[in-house]
């Protein structure tokens, strides 16, 4: 039984959010979550009853942080009576019960696919403090049917939303622990997508970012594909700009490429598109389903369909296998493909895995001497793309004001290049600058004067 909203009326909350997107719309659900039980949103940690660290178990330096932050929110914990600490995310799935041992002063663990039961979790700990710990890592085929209108959204009032359309992985990538905490595929109706996606745009959503692992293979039991979804959610009017997020090369089939031509110029033409390496050799040895061949074809495929298509990826480096000519083609990669945007990582091997085999073969020298290789390249790659902006016109969906809080603004264009402005402007309208300079990182625009 839930406890009167009046109870909790007083009691606030905290989510701490580590890892990918999906993590950041979970955090978004387990506050919706709360405040359906009348928490408040606290200002920070010192101010809440309950904190919660969404986590990612992604590469142990990830897990690592999970517990240093947990040792520092023991004063927090001790300091008043009643206070509720839980770990959710891929940390909870991927350490289960030794969380407590570590960390006793930890409540509760609730696993990525059981974010469901946060509510009943935290009403337990407080109801039974210190008596009751809360494990649920259960993965639950209905973790995706969320009330989606429920959700407390972060980028509502910049006219953008995450809308899950398939959990967990069916891959078995010799490297990743997303298999094993996020668990099988599981995908949304498509009537149910669409409804949601609906529901947004007449909340005054322009920008919709379909999520998933994989999304790309996306197949709902009705056996509507990702190709589908595109094409239906670009018939509806409001919506003016759909990105998904992560595709595999794998399944980036003929028929999807078409879609995402045929949809129209709402597709925007900027995919995440993760090779993880350039090396055909190293490709097998991870298991990811496609050689460096089959990978660029698949950027040829869509350069083809869809002119100024651009491209994001992620590299791991220092793979076990990984030899100097493995890597070096890898680097060879980036001047083929010309990436915008390269995420890249030393290879850190996990508990679980079957790399584990492999042994961690490459010393920790050479690895981060690759990273580092690596990002200075890409970043002169970035800097020269970048250049070819100035001059030219670019329309953005304004951010807000800039992070790092100097009065700049930040907008986004389709395709995904971040540009700063002099602001104010407002948030989730569209507007158009020129572009004066570039980093990098990103532009620096000027608003072109309208007739409005
Ligand atoms: N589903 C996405 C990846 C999700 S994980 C895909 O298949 O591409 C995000 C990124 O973390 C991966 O693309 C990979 O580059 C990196 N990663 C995953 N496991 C890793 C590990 N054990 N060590 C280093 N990087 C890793
Ligand atoms: Fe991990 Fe591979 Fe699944 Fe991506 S596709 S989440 S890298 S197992
Ligand atoms: Fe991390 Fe889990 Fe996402 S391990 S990257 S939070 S799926």
């Amino acid at each position: 039984m839930t406890r009167p909203a009046a109870d909790a009326a007083s009691l606030r909350y905290h989510i701490e959010t580590w890892g990918c997107q999906m993590n950041v719309h979970d955090s978004e659900k387990l506050a919706s979550a709360l405040e359906r039980q009348g928490y408040a949103r606290a200002a920070g940690i010192d101010d809440a009853d309950v904190v919660l660290l969404n986590t990612c178990a992604i590469r142990e330096k990830a897990e690592e942080k999970v517990f240093s932050e947990l040792g520092r929110l023991r004063g927090w914990k001790g300091a008043a009576a009643g206070r509720v600490l839980g770990v959710c995310g891929c940390v909870a799935k991927q350490a289960g019960a030794t969380i407590f041992a570590r960390a006793p002063h930890v409540d509760l663990v609730v696993g990525p696919r059981a974010t469901g039961s946060i509510s009943s979790a935290v009403v337990r700990a407080r109801e039974a403090p210190t008596a009751l710990r809360f494990l649920d890592l259960e993965q639950r085929s209905d973790s995706i049917r969320f009330p989606f209108d429920e959700i407390r959204r972060e980028g509502l009032g910049a006219g953008k939303a995450f809308v899950t359309i398939l959990e967990g992985c069916n891959h078995r990538c010799t490297y990743c622990v997303v298999p094993r905490t996020r668990g099988p595929e599981i995908a949304r109706p498509m009537a149910e997508v669409l409804a949601e996606i609906r529901s947004l745009a007449a909340a005054g959503v322009v920008e919709i970012e379909l999520l998933g692992q994989t999304v790309n293979a996306y197949r709902d039991a009705e056996g509507h594909t990702l190709a589908d979804l595109l094409l239906r959610a670009a018939e509806i009017a409001a919506v003016e700009r759909i990105r998904f997020t992560t595709s595999h090369p794998a399944q980036m089939t003929e028929r999807l490429m078409d879609a995402m031509r045929d949809a129209g110029p709402k597709v925007c033409p900027y995919l995440h598109l993760p090779a993880q390496s350039g090396s055909s050799a190293v490709l097998r040895a991870m298991r990811r389903g496609y050689d460096r061949e089959r990978y660029l074809a698949k950027i040829d495929g869509l350069r083809r369909r869809i002119p100024g298509m651009r491209f994001g990826t992620d590299l791991i480096v220092g793979f076990p296998t990984e030899s100097d000519a493995d890597f070096g083609q890898t680097l060879d990669l980036l001047d083929t493909v010309q990436f915008d945007l390269v995420y890249s990582f030393a290879y850190s091997e996990r508990p679980g895995t079957r790399a584990v085999e492999l042994g961690d073969r490459i010393d920790p020298t050479t690895k981060f001497e690759r990273l580092a290789r690596l990002q200075e390249h890409q970043l002169s790659i970035q800097e020269r793309r970048n250049r070819d902006w100035v001059g030219r016109t670019v329309e953005v969906l304004v951010e807000g004001p800039s992070k790092r809080g100097d009065l700049r603004w930040t907008g986004r264009t389709a395709e995904s290049r971040i540009v700063h402005f002099a602001g104010p402007a407002v948030p989730g309208r569209f507007l158009t600058l020129r572009v004066t300079d570039s980093t990098a990182l990103s532009l620096r625009g000027e608003p072109v004067s309208s007739c409005a």
